[in-house]
C-alpha cells in the first residue's frame, strides 16, 4: 500500500485519580443512571457532593469519547469534564498529563466535538448543564491554546448538547429537545433523558468575533428547523456558501430509543440531513440527504468550518437487533447532491459478522489536490474469528477490499470515536499540564 504516516493507537490515559485514592468508584456513568437505582445514584451523588465526598471541579469525566490534536497536545475527551492532555510515548505507552486549566470564568465541562479551523488554527468548543442559565458556555482557544473568547448562552431550557459545528464565522450551537428527565428514569425505567418532540428543534448562529461575555448575554441568532423536534448526536460539517447562507450537515433521528436493549424503528435511526440557514432572513429548511443509515460522520480535517464535499459514516444495519451499534461499513456521501438524488456515492461492507467503529479520514498527503484523496482508517472486530483488525480502504475508491489489514495482539472494544494523530504532530508533542 502507498505510505502513510505512521501513527499509534490511542488509548486512555488516568483521569479520575480521586476514584484511585477511594479505591472505588465515586462518580455515575451515564448507563449506570437507570430506573429507580439511577435516581437514588443522582441523589446520593449531589448528597457526596454537598458533603465534600466528592470534588467534580478536580475532574468528573471518563476522557472517552474522542481525541483531538490541538496546540501540540493530544486532548482525551468527556462532555462531563475538562480535557485531559496525554502523551504518546516513543514505546506507544500513553502518559497522562493532566487536565486542562482554563480561566477561572470558564465554570463548565468541555465538548467532546470541538472544531479546529484549518485556516488559522483556532479550536472551538462549548460546555453545557443542566443546572441554571446560562445553559451554555462557549469559547475559542487560539491556535496555541490560549482561551481568547468566552460567551455564555442562554437557553429557554437545558438539552444535551453532544455536537456543535463552526463555520468561518460562526459558532454553531444545536439546540435539539434532548432535555434531562428523572421522572421518565424512574417512570420508563431509561436513561434521565427524554426527547421532546413537541419542541422545536433549533440552530444557533453566535459570530466568531463577537466580544466576550462569560456571564451570558451572548447574541445568538436561532433558526427553527421546520417539522417536529428531533436529534442529531452527531454534525459532519459546516460552512457558509457563496450567497452567505450556512449549511450544515448533521445525522438526524426523528426519534430516540434510549433503551439499550430496543429493537429500533425506522424514525430511530440516523439518517444525513442538510440544514440550510439564510441569516439575511431568518429563514431555515431541512432536507435529507440519503436513505443511507449512518451516525459517526467525518470530513477532510483540511475543510472543517469551510465548503466541502464529501462525507463518510459509520453505516448500521437497518435490521439493527438492538441499540448498541454495530456499524457494518463505511458510506461516502456527496454533500452537493442534488435534490432529488440519494448523496451516498459509494459503499464499503465490512465481511459477514465483521463489525467497526468510527473510521477516521486520513489525506493521503498534505498537498492532496483531491478532497477525498486519502484513506479511511477503523478497527473492525471479527466475531467469527474473535479477532479485532486495523483496516485501511481507499477512500476515492471506495472498495471492500481493504488496502492494509492488520491483525491486533488482541481485541480492541467497540469505542465511541477516534482521530489520526501524524508521526510529525507526535513528534511536536509539547510537555504540558
Ligand atoms: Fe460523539
Amino acid at each position: 500500500m502507498p505510505r502513510v504516516d505512521s501513527a499509534i493507537p490511542l488509548c486512555l490515559g488516568r483521569t479520575k485519580q480521586q476514584e484511585r485514592a477511594a479505591g472505588r468508584p465515586l462518580f455515575n456513568k451515564l448507563g449506570d443512571l437507570y430506573g429507580k437505582r439511577g435516581l437514588a445514584l443522582l441523589l446520593l451523588q449531589k448528597l457526596f457532593r454537598s458533603l465534600g465526598v466528592v470534588r467534580t471541579e478536580n475532574g468528573a469525566g471518563t476522557a472517552n469519547t474522542a481525541l483531538a490534536f490541538h496546540a501540540g497536545r493530544l486532548l482525551a475527551l468527556h462532555e462531563g469534564d475538562l480535557p485531559y492532555g496525554v502523551r504518546v510515548l516513543c514505546n506507544g505507552l500513553i502518559e497522562t498529563m493532566g487536565r486542562m486549566r482554563l480561566s477561572s470564568s470558564w465554570k463548565t465541562s468541555f465538548t467532546a466535538h470541538p472544531k479546529i479551523d484549518p485556516v488559522n488554527g483556532e479550536m472551538l468548543f462549548l460546555g453545557y448543564q443542566f443546572e441554571s442559565n446560562p445553559y451554555v458556555s462557549a469559547g475559542i482557544l487560539d491556535e496555541h491554546g490560549n482561551l481568547v473568547r468566552q460567551w455564555g448562552v442562554e437557553l429557554p431550557y437545558p438539552v444535551m448538547m453532544h455536537d456543535m459545528a463552526a463555520t468561518e464565522n460562526y459558532l454553531v450551537l444545536m439546540h435539539l429537545p434532548l432535555c434531562f428527565d428523572p421522572q421518565a428514569m424512574v417512570k420508563d425505567n431509561t436513561v434521565p433523558f427524554r426527547l421532546r418532540r413537541e419542541l422545536t428543534s433549533r440552530i444557533g448562529l453566535l459570530r466568531r468575533d463577537q466580544a466576550s461575555c462569560p456571564a451570558g448575554g451572548a447574541e445568538v441568532a436561532w433558526f427553527d428547523i421546520p417539522g417536529p423536534g428531533f436529534m442529531a448526536f452527531h454534525v459532519a460539517t459546516a460552512f457558509e456558501d457563496a450567497h452567505g447562507n450556512v449549511k450544515v450537515y448533521a445525522c438526524q433521528q426523528d426519534n430516540i430509543n434510549l433503551d439499550l436493549d430496543a429493537i429500533l424503528c425506522s424514525e430511530e435511526l440516523a439518517r444525513l440531513t442538510e440544514y440550510t440557514l439564510v441569516p439575511a432572513s431568518g429563514a431555515a429548511s431541512s432536507r435529507r440527504l440519503s436513505s443511507v443509515v449512518g451516525d459517526f460522520p467525518v470530513v477532510h480535517p483540511g475543510k472543517a468550518t469551510r465548503p466541502c464535499r464529501w462525507a463518510w459514516l459509520a453505516t448500521m444495519e437497518t435490521s439493527a437487533t438492538c441499540n448498541t451499534p454495530s456499524f457494518t461499513g463505511i458510506a461516502k456521501m456527496d454533500l452537493t447532491a442534488q435534490p432529488g438524488t440519494d448523496a451516498c456515492a459509494g459503499c464499503i461492507a465490512y465481511p459477514a459478522g465483521t463489525y467497526g467503529g468510527e473510521a477516521v479520514f486520513v489525506p493521503r498527503t498534505a498537498a492532496a489536490a483531491a478532497e477525498d484523496d486519502g484513506y479511511l482508517v477503523v478497527y473492525v472486530y471479527d466475531t467469527l474469528a474473535d479477532a479485532s483488525y486495523f483496516h485501511v480502504y481507499d477512500a476515492v475508491k471506495m472498495g471492500s477490499e481493504p488496502l492494509a489489514r492488520i491483525r491486533m495482539p488482541r481485541r480492541v472494544p467497540y469505542g465511541f470515536h477516534g482521530t489520526w494523530v501524524s508521526e510529525q504532530q507526535l513528534k511536536s508533542q509539547v510537555m504540558w499540564v
